[in-house]
């Protein structure tokens, strides 16, 4: 008996042992990502290879099933985890599981110019990805604003290319510590919706490399992006989806990027330049169903039947699919085969708490005159809450980042919830909108109708101003098409439906009124001088009406900053006074290398608020500003320090700005460009020392002739401001060499 016992552990360790030992090397946790790759690519087929390069399904890609290797599995982004949809059908699938948190847009995260706040909303993102089974996030977008007619600004960061880069490095890495790949998007030159599928952008490799790259560089070298997807557009008059100079130069080649270039859906056109220039995964080809193409449309795509017979018939080697094919395997190995990645979490208070810490720092207040807010019970009792903004869910519609969110607060029930008793809040419509609310199968449930006359409810609404201590009007935008929405741009700085003529009404009527503008872009604001308060609400999200309510009764000390700046009029932004919006078959960026801020400077149009603009409930002092040194060498940092005091009542927190002048060069240069900030949280009264590192990088400018960057010898400005035109201070230093 005993015997018998010994004989069968033998022959199951021998086993185990033999087990261990044909362990493949790609299974091999202990072997290096490189060799395992080398491995599983050793063992597949011509066919298993082709089928990883396009897409089976709406969101998802064949892994290697012979292999154990698994699918990719995709998901919007960027705010939130796309519903379920059918199998190839944009239609949500009905699930009872997918309801979502969604976060703010990216607007709003940028707009907190708080890096750590990224990682939280990267890592929250992440972990609700990782739950539902993705991979990959397709996000976030870092498409530099351009126009505020752009539709899809409000899944961007803004105009500054510097503060783009700054947030999306810990968003990306937040994303990726759950073991999920972000999918930086749209890679590049997607400034606009108007003709986005075949736009030819004309840039110049100034306005390239210093305005529309430098975000994605530091997303691919900093950030270390695990997929990047392409744009829909052209540049240089081939698709960026398989653009060889956007792609195989830059990406590849001067960036170094080791991921998977991903293309839009639907971006891809050519099945050659696909194979030669650099595309890795094509998704979106044949969109409307099963119905139209053969058997299996999916066989149809430019990556799939038609690449496999090309190879087959010797006419394409098989150099270009392995690399492809390797890129798509680091993807898996990096995600779906790594067995130590977290398991995620989904629809949690935690990730609720986080949206609504994001919400609250993002929103800005961009006028207080007389102190209107934060509303006190000891001046307000009664509160009128009016608009279409402050009941309509925002979180159905505008396009791919279109949410089934687990629970939307508007801005009504968080003004109610957070007045209790002890305000008063009566609500009118003031005006309708869109009172539509479906996105592919997802409804919002509400019935927004109302078919009473335009001067019966603005009437209504007057009144009930009249009879109110303050009024909160929450207007702005929607998610509705020509609005802030993917797939089209908006037609006109101005608010829609007429709001204008509402808020004049409405400021008249009552003195203490406050403007909630819900938007993902500038509006112009041609009552602005009637209108007391005004507050950058966003689209915020799950949290959204908590939030607001938070900052406007003084819970929480408004500290965001914009991201963009507010042009007067269409005219005063640069690419519409250059008349190069939005382009037909091209679209020339007229205006170079001064986008936003640095068209408005260069031109000394004042905007309505500026980059880096925003107000708080305290006041801040800055002083002793100072740097270490009057002369550096291009292998030296210079820092400067500024002190910056809370010298009001509340604590806060201020964003402390650092730009850079180049008082004298050979090539044009911006008046100044934002090259650091720090966000700062002082107690009222409290005191502290911010510190700035200047290099060589943020002194250069991109040489167009030479390809390079040029640090040249001479003098700077290290420049201190709360926005970029407040500005607190300035300090003359010299480059050497
Ligand atoms: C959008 C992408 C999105 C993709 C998948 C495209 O139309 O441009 O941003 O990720 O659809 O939904």
């Amino acid at each position: 008996m005993i015997k018998a016992v010994f004989t069968a552990a033998a022959v199951l360790l021998s086993y185990c042992a033999s087990a261990q030992k044909s362990l493949p090397v790609y299974l091999d946790d202990s072997k290096l990502i490189e060799s395992r790759i080398e491995d599983a690519l050793s063992r597949m087929t011509v066919e298993e290879k082709v089928a990883m390069v396009h897409a089976q399904s709406k969101f998802s890609s064949a892994g290697v099933p012979r292999l154990g290797i698994p699918e990719n599995w995709m998901t919007d982004g960027p705010h939130g985890i796309r519903p379920e949809v059918m199998w190839d059908e944009w239609q949500q699938a009905g699930w009872t599981n997918d309801s979502c948190i969604a976060f703010p847009a990216l607007t709003a995260l940028a707009a907190t110019w708080n890096r750590d706040l990224s990682r939280l909303y990267g890592k929250s993102l992440g972990e609700e990805a990782r739950y539902r089974n993705k991979n990959v996030i397709l996000g976030p977008g870092i498409n530099i604003y351009r126009s505020p007619l752009n539709g899809r600004n409000f899944e961007y960061m803004g105009e500054d290319p510097f503060l783009t880069g700054e947030m999306v490095v810990p968003y990306i890495q937040g994303v990726q510590s759950n073991g999920v790949a972000a999918c930086v998007k749209h890679f590049a030159l997607n400034n606009q919706e108007t003709h986005r599928h075949g736009v030819n952008v004309i840039v110049d490799d100034r306005a390239l490399y210093e305005i529309y790259l430098p975000a994605f560089k530091a997303a691919v070298q900093k950030g270390k992006t695990w997929a990047i997807m392409g744009a829909y557009n052209k540049y240089k008059g081939l698709y960026a989806c398989h653009n060889n100079f956007l792609l195989q130069d830059i990406l590849r080649g001067e960036w170094g990027f080791d991921g998977a270039v991903v293309a839009d859906w639907g971006g891809v056109h050519d099945t050659k330049e696909s194979i030669f220039n650099g595309l890795d995964m094509e998704f979106g080809t044949w969109t409307d169903g099963l119905s139209w193409g053969q058997s299996n449309a999916y066989d149809n795509y430019y990556l799939a039947a038609p690449y496999l017979k090309l190879i087959k018939s010797g006419e394409v080697g098989t150099k270009e699919i392995d690399q492809k094919v390797r890129n798509i395997l680091r993807l898996c190995f990096r995600t779906t085969m790594d067995r130590n990645r977290p398991w995620g979490s989904f629809g949690s208070p935690e990730h609720a708490q986080a949206g609504r810490k994001i919400a609250q720092e993002g929103i800005v207040l961009l006028k207080n005159t007389g102190n209107v807010l934060p509303l006190s019970s000891a001046k307000v009792k009664k509160i009128a809450v009016i608009g279409e903004n402050a009941i309509k869910m925002m979180t159905v519609g505008g396009g791919s980042s279109s949410l089934k969110a687990k629970y939307e607060i508007s801005p009504l029930q968080g003004i109610k919830l957070r007045a209790g008793s002890e305000f008063e809040v009566s609500y009118a419509r003031g005006y309708v909108g869109d009172a539509s609310g479906e996105y592919n199968g997802v409804k919002s449930g509400q019935n927004l109708k109302d078919d009473r006359r335009a001067s019966e409810i603005l009437a209504e609404a007057v009144q009930l101003a009249k009879s109110s201590d303050a009024v909160i009007f929450v207007g702005g935008l929607n998610k509705s098409d020509f609005q802030d929405s993917e797939g089209n741009d908006r037609k006109e700085l101005g608010l829609p439906y007429d709001q204008d003529k509402v808020i004049a009404a409405l400021a008249a009527a009552n003195k203490n009124f406050v403007f909630v503008n819900i938007s993902g872009n500038a509006v112009a604001m041609p009552w602005i001088k009637q209108v007391p308060a005004v507050l950058q609400g966003w689209f915020l999200g799950t949290e959204s009406g908590n939030a607001i309510a938070s900052v406007i009764f003084g819970d929480v000390n408004p500290s965001g900053k914009l991201t963009f700046s507010f042009p007067v009029k269409l005219s005063d932004n640069a690419a519409h006074a250059t008349n190069s919006f939005p382009g037909t078959d091209e679209v020339e960026y007229k205006e170079s290398i001064f986008v936003g801020y640095r068209w408005h400077e260069k031109e000394k149009i004042k905007p309505l608020f500026p980059f880096g603009f925003g107000l708080s409930y305290t006041t801040f002092e800055y002083s002793a500003l100072k740097a270490d040194k009057q002369k550096m060498t291009s292998d030296e940092k210079l820092t400067v320090k500024v002190d910056v005091k809370n010298s009001g009542k509340v604590d806060g927190a201020e964003i402390v700005q650092l730009y850079i002048s180049d008082l004298k060069s050979s090539l044009p240069r911006p008046l100044k460009e934002l090259k650091g900030f720090e966000k700062v949280f002082l107690k009222a009264g409290e005191k502290k020392t911010l510190s700035f590192e200047i290099s060589k990088e943020d002194l250069s400018f991109f040489d167009d002739k030479k390809h390079q960057w040029v640090a040249e010898p001479g003098d700077f400005e290290a420049i201190i401001g709360a926005s970029s035109e407040d500005i607190k201070g300035k300090i003359k230093f010299t480059l050497t060499q």
